[in-house]
């Protein structure tokens, strides 16, 4: 028997290479070794999201088509979208009766985020609830590997207190240890040299045109010490050489010798760079304009997922209300 992997992701926005390298490549991969189930996350997204709820529906689509796109494969894993299964709001609800105040409070990643984000009001109900709909996700369906990015290692830290919790105050052993899988790739910095992250318009997208990938690089910053041609450069500290690790991994040795011995100017590296950008993500960028033409066989593979999932659902809600009501 396979194990079970559980991950989410918030329909946001369109995906960029960070999701690419940072996430998906790996849910990709462990479709070969376990049972994958992935979730688009709406009822997350709606809770940072709230005011601005009606973008949230073609955030969905595009997040599917970005998936299906990178290679997760509706035929072994189960694709779906969060609000269609509404036991991951009846476990909320019990989870949520047995989760103390005081650890959502202490959660840094819930404290990181109340400091730093300014644009929204997040002091609200749900939003402290957060990891509780989380740990819902996780384990509704006994998943015991979840890939996720460290920041996200504090709420699954909270997924196995809450499921430890349970099972020792109903006396039933519903819930099993789930562990975070973390992506083994370096991260890649945004465009600017900063996290990339929507929010700061420093991303590639999994979408972008040639056009836009080759004005996107163009303007990537360098290594400041390099000001002429002739200068030597230090591809060390240079994000665009980091981005040749990831993409064009072959070039590496040959783009350090040009940078390194002034041969080659940025303004060419960086082209030659976009080049490699789009031959990348061009079978990326092809199967989603094909997706993007047929969006009821996309709704069509969100349904049958949401089918799937509830079956599996189902069987946890009714041992979880066989263990609490007795
Ligand atoms: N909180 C996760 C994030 O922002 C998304 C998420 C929701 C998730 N439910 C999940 C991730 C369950 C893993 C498992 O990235
Ligand atoms: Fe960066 Fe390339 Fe310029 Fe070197 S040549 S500093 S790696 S852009």
């Amino acid at each position: 028997m396979k194990k079970t992997v559980f991950s989410g992701m918030r329909p946001t926005g369109k995906l960029h290479l960070g999701h690419l390298v940072g996430a998906l490549h790996n849910w990709v991969r462990l479709q070969d070794t376990h049972r994958c189930i992935y979730s688009v996350v709406d009822w997350h997204a709606l809770m940072g999201e709230y005011e601005h709820s009606q973008n949230i529906k073609s955030h969905i689509m595009d997040m599917a088509l970005d998936w299906l796109a990178c290679g997760i494969d509706p035929e072994r894993s189960i694709i779906f979208v969060q609000s269609e299964v509404p036991e991951h709001l009846e476990l909320q609800m019990v989870l949520s009766c047995l989760t103390p105040l005081g650890w959502l409070e202490r959660n840094p990643t819930y404290k990181e985020q109340l400091r730093e984000i300014t644009t929204r009001d997040l002091q609200t109900y749900a939003f402290l609830g957060y990891p509780v709909l989380q740990a819902a996700d996780i384990l509704l369906y006994k998943a015991t590997a979840v890939p996720i990015g460290e920041d996200q290692i504090p709420h699954l830290e909270l997924t196995r207190e809450i499921a430890r919790r349970f099972n020792t105050m109903y006396g039933k052993q519903v819930f099993s240890d789930c562990e975070a899988i973390l992506t083994p790739t370096p991260r890649l910095l945004g465009l600017d040299g900063r996290k990339m992250s929507k929010s700061y318009q420093n991303t590639i997208n999994l979408s972008d045109s040639p056009e836009d990938i080759y004005s996107k690089v163009k303007n990537m910053m360098t290594d400041p010490k390099r000001q002429r041609l002739k200068d030597p450069g230090h591809p060390d500290e240079c994000n665009v050489f980091s981005y040749y690790k990831v993409f064009a991994p072959a070039k590496e040795l040959e783009v350090r010798d040009w940078c390194e011995n002034a041969r080659k100017g940025c303004t060419e590296c960086k082209k030659i760079l976009a080049d490699e950008i789009i031959e990348y993500l061009r079978p990326i960028r092809e199967k989603r304009l094909k997706l993007e033409a047929s969006q009821d066989y996309v709704r069509a593979i969100l349904k049958k997922g949401a089918a799937q999932a509830r079956e599996i659902a189902a069987l946890t809600m009714a041992e979880v209300k066989a263990a609490v009501f007795k």
